[in-house]
């Protein structure tokens, strides 16, 4: 009998990606989880639905009673868990999903984790939690598994907890799981209230550009499918209870990166041909930045080090930001249904998070 692996949250931007690198580099069995909030969409996995190898279920782990269900039918060897509410903007608005889904989820999964290790001695699970739960950086140093965590949005509190969760599961029952924390991912099937979608959309209907604060928050970006083939080595390779930091050396402004993306979107659609340009009459992408108020408590700077993974495990990104950004600009303009579909009656770019 094949392997059979559970990934939840598969539904969603890295969960996504992840059952496609799953399918392309194993032969296992996949079942995907997901509650397919307004971040989960079938659309992101249909092409893979189609084969025998992959299934879905629409289920909460929050939900005790289903998610026994799912594990007594699927009798997984694996587990990598995704399903998360993700972004800070709503956790500020409306904290409550995020610590349902995010601190419950992972304790009913955690439990269901500890039984089915008695049934299967050989199962191991992998968390992915973020590089948020160690709050905000100065300006010198970078992130490492010994960081103390510091979280500074409910998001990333929520994720923390979780994680705080994982290493009592590990140190008090020896549930064999790992855990990850991974700086920002980009590339294709994000949900466009993330930046990177959000700035490509926009531009290519002629409408401003919103900059948090100055713009000069940092992050260290990671393109996703380097983000899954750290998930998987950690999953085949790691030390239960240990964490490993991924991340792409990869520092940038949120303002570089706006500016690299009007670039970018230029290449494929200059704005002197775009008739919403035109009739907005501006002759340049870069002209739709618009500096609005910040979040409230923005981290002002992440960065990973990423030695444990890449010394340990032999880990390393392969994507450059040049070439990542490029291939991740041209699937958004690309797939124009993809981006109806997951946004139509959920969500219309409008900004989150500011505390009233
Ligand atoms: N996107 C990033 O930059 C990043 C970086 C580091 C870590 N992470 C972590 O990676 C994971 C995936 O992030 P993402 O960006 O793909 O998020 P996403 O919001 O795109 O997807 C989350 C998925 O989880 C599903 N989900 C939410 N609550 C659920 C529940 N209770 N039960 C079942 N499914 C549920 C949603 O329907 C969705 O499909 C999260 O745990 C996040 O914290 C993300």
């Amino acid at each position: 009998m094949s392997i059979r692996i559970i990934i939840t949250g598969g539904a969603g931007f890295i969960g996504s990606n992840l059952v496609r690198h799953v399918f392309d580099n194993t032969s296992y069995h996949i079942v995907v989880i997901d509650k397919l909030t307004y971040a989960g969409s079938t659309e992101s996995i249909a092409d893979l639905l189609e084969s025998d190898r992959v299934e879905l279920e629409q289920c909460d782990i929050a939900d005790r009673a289903a998610m026994t269900r799912v594990f007594e039918r699927c009798m997984p060897d694996y587990l990598i868990n995704l399903a998360a509410e993700t972004h800070v903007d709503r956790s500020i608005d409306d904290a409550e999903s995020f610590m349902q889904s995010n601190i419950i989820g992972v304790y009913v999964l955690l439990e269901l984790c500890r039984q089915r290790v008695r049934e299967n001695p050989g199962f191991r699970a992998v968390h992915v939690s973020t590089d948020e739960v160690y709050g905000s950086l100065g300006t010198e140093g970078c992130f490492s598994e010994t960081t103390p965590y510091a979280p500074n949005s409910p998001y990333a509190a929520s994720k923390a907890s979780a994680d705080h969760l994982v290493r009592a599961w590990v140190k008090t029952y020896g549930t064999p799981v790992m855990v990850t924390n991974c700086s920002n991912n980009y590339g294709p099937r994000q949900y466009p209230e993330k930046l990177i979608p959000l700035m490509v959309l926009n531009a290519l209907e002629a409408a401003e550009l919103p900059v948090y604060g100055d713009g000069l928050q940092i992050r260290d970006w990671l393109y996703v499918e380097d983000h899954c083939h750290g998930i998987l080595k950690v999953l085949h390779e790691g030390e239960s209870g240990r964490h490993y930091n991924i991340g792409g050396n990869n520092e940038y402004t949120n303002i570089d990166i706006v500016k690299r993306l009007c670039t970018e979107v230029e290449k494929h659609c200059p704005a002197a041909g775009n008739k919403a340009m035109k009739k907005r009459g501006c002759s340049s992408y870069q002209n739709l930045i618009t500096f609005v108020e910040d979040r409230p408590g923005h981290d002002r700077r992440y960065a990973i080090d990423a030695s444990r993974i890449r010394n340990e495990l032999g880990w390393s990104p392969v994507h450059d930001m040049a070439d990542g950004i490029a291939k991740t600009v041209a699937w958004y303009i690309q797939h124009p249904d993809w981006c109806q579909a997951v946004t139509k009656g959920r969500y219309a770019r409008q900004r989150l998070g500011i505390v009233g």
